[in-house]
């Protein structure tokens, strides 16, 4: 028999690192966690399995696929967007073409299993691309079907891939001589992330990125220079409420969504309000802003705010912690007591 389990790709970042503990103490779940990196010493208890290996490693996953009956893979896998500047191709590798062997994986899957294989897949802010500052300022909160017109290569891998899972859940070999109607695919469920704060990690090679660094630098007495100007606004959401989103879609009766792609977020902040808020806490904070144009330019392209309404109405999204909450409870005791550990 095998063995009934969760996939989780990219289990080593920041996402997995909250996802695997809450997944594995909901206690109705095995999880099988894959990462390209080893995965971190805390984590492992949570896991039936951990492989170290790569997506793009199809042997690999035909393994994975032979050993394991998967019913849900979260796919987090990916290379983030201001690394992804820099090597364009590979991140259109492991972004794009990572994804498809694991659309490809939960086919087979689903098929075996005579049933659908759930498909998490997290999207992004990257996803859109508003033309302008000017823009920007004036569209508040964008909804899901607006400016998808990405600057970044992470940007385009993630709405390629949203269009991806909606083909392979809907239209897969749809001209296939063997193909019948009633042939199970994937159950394809896909959220936009707006940036994404975490207390027990901070972010590597993303964008928003400025947002936790600066939090995390003042906590352990660290000078930081900002990279966006002090009117940059994004998005932002804290772990707690980014795993809550992801499990809630995950397990939201298939019905009830009349989207692929739902928007989720808790707060629109700019640089220089999360730098008030971080003063607050960590009065001595030497945080000076000097802006990096071209990254910049990303934010610019991002949306200030997101409309998440269909994801409130389909399948009850709130978050836990507006922005008050998220830095009084969440953010600045949890860094602040993980740095007092660390160098007591
Ligand atoms: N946090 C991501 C990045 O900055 C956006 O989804 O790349």
């Amino acid at each position: 028999m095998r063995k009934k389990v969760v996939l989780i790709t990219g289990a080593n970042g920041e996402v997995g690192h909250g996802l695997i503990p809450h997944l594995a103490e909901r206690g109705d779940t095995l999880v099988v966690a894959l990462d390209i990196h080893p995965l971190d010493e805390p984590l492992e208890p949570y896991c039936h399995e951990f492989i170290q290996g790569d997506i793009l490693d199809t042997m690999l996953l035909g393994r994975l696929v032979l050993q394991y009956e998967i019913h849900t893979i979260y796919h987090l896998a990916t290379i983030l967007s201001t690394r992804a500047e820099y090597n364009p191709e590979a991140a259109h590798r492991v972004n794009v073409e990572g994804t498809m062997n694991l659309l490809r994986l939960a086919v087979e899957q689903a098929q075996w299993q005579g049933r659908p294989v759930r498909f998490v897949f997290p999207s992004s802010i990257a996803a859109y691309g508003l033309p302008d500052l000017e823009t920007k300022q004036r569209a508040g909160k964008v909804r899901e079907d607006q400016f998808c017109k990405p600057t970044t290569m992470y940007g385009c891998n993630k709405i390629y891939c949203e269009h991806l899972g909606r083909y392979y859940a809907f239209f897969y070999k749809q001209l296939a001589a063997d193909r019948r109607p009633d042939s199970v695919s994937i159950d394809f469920r896909c959220l936009r992330y707006p940036g994404l704060i975490s207390a027990d990690t901070v972010p590597a090679g993303g964008t928003s990125d400025y947002g936790p660094e600066m939090i995390h630098h003042a906590a352990q007495g660290l000078p930081y220079a900002c990279f966006v100007r002090p009117d940059a606004r994004l998005p932002f959401m804290v772990m707690p409420d980014a795993i809550k989103a992801i499990v809630a879609l995950a397990h939201a009766p298939r019905e009830r969504l009349s989207q692929v792609v739902y928007n989720v977020t808790s707060f629109s902040l700019s640089a220089e309000e999360i730098l008030g808020r971080v003063q607050r806490a960590f009065p001595e904070a030497e945080v000076t802003f000097e802006p990096d144009t071209r990254r910049q330019g990303i934010v610019d392209s991002w949306p200030a705010d997101i409309d998440d309404s269909a994801a409130r109405r389909d399948w009850g999204w709130e978050p836990d912690y507006d922005v008050d909450r998220a830095f009084d409870e969440y953010l600045i005791p949890t860094i602040a007591a993980r740095y007092r550990t660390a160098t007591a």
